[in-house]
């Protein structure tokens, strides 16, 4: 099964209801409506609804930055899988360094995340990535080892799933990996699904993120490892992030 190319958009916790609204309408002014399947939107929970109305008649993808692992119950500002599919969504952020760093979640949580995304046919994208220290430490590797396969244990579904890394150093600090430093740990990943999943591995997209931008897209998704990116910052503008997608075309 050969992958695909996406190219998401996490907006973090940025825009409201009405700027989505007249970001999208300026978004599908320039896209042409055959690329829309390449385009996942991530949004504040607070926007799904409004987001509903424009995306749902199109293939753009889309979904919260985070759910919980039950669908209800006493668990005060967590989002519903079940609730978001109700509003549409179709994939779920799981996993975010910010949410790992900031908001304490661990492996096992995201683990239990991404089960339950899947149970509610949400596609999760389980975001892996190493910090700085880890990195000049030469413990790359073992971190991107760790966190898929106790984020995948038990997941047997890899054709419903994607996977971004981004390495955290590289998150909104302007500093992207090289091209070959990106390459080396998609590989490593995908032998790493492979292992964990028979074969599987050459399944699954894996998208870069951290410091995206039109200008060092390109070169990025030369590799044969890359199949799309996560942009932060860079997709707030809906005229920087389709430059994105047209660096894959
Ligand atoms: P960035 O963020 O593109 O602003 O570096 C990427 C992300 O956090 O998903």
């Amino acid at each position: 099964m050969s992958r695909k190319t996406i190219v998401a958009a996490n907006w973090k916790l940025n825009k409201g209801p009405s700027e989505a609204s007249s970001y999208f309408e300026e978004f599908f002014q320039m896209t042409p409506e055959e690329s829309d399947d390449s385009f996942l939107f991530f949004l504040p929970a607070i926007d799904l609804l409004a987001a509903q109305s424009q995306l749902q008649d199109t293939k753009v993808g889309w979904g919260a930055q985070n759910i919980y692992f039950e669908n209800s119950g006493a668990f005060t500002g967590e989002n519903s899988a079940e609730v978001c599919k109700e509003v549409g969504c179709t994939h779920v952020l799981v996993g975010h360094s910010e949410r790992r760093s900031l908001f304490g979640e661990s492996n096992e949580a995201v683990c239990k995340k991404i089960k339950h995304a899947q149970k509610n046919n949400l596609i999760p994208v389980l975001c892996i990535g190493e910090t700085l220290e880890q990195r000049e430490a030469g413990e790359t590797n073992n971190v991107l080892k760790k966190q898929l396969v106790e984020g995948l244990m038990g997941v047997d579904d890899l054709k419903n799933l994607v996977i971004a890394y981004e390495p955290v150093w590289a998150i909104g600090t302007g500093k992207v990996a090289t091209p070959e430093m990106a390459n080396e740990a998609h590989h490593y990943v995908r032998s790493v699904l492979a292992e964990l999943h028979q074969g599987l591995g050459d399944c699954v997209s894996i998208l870069y993120g951290g410091s995206v931008k039109p200008e060092n897209a390109k070169e990025l998704y030369s590799q044969q490892d890359i199949d799309g990116f996560l942009v932060g910052g860079a997709s707030l503008k809906p005229d920087s992030f389709y430059k994105i997608f047209e660096a894959t075309l």
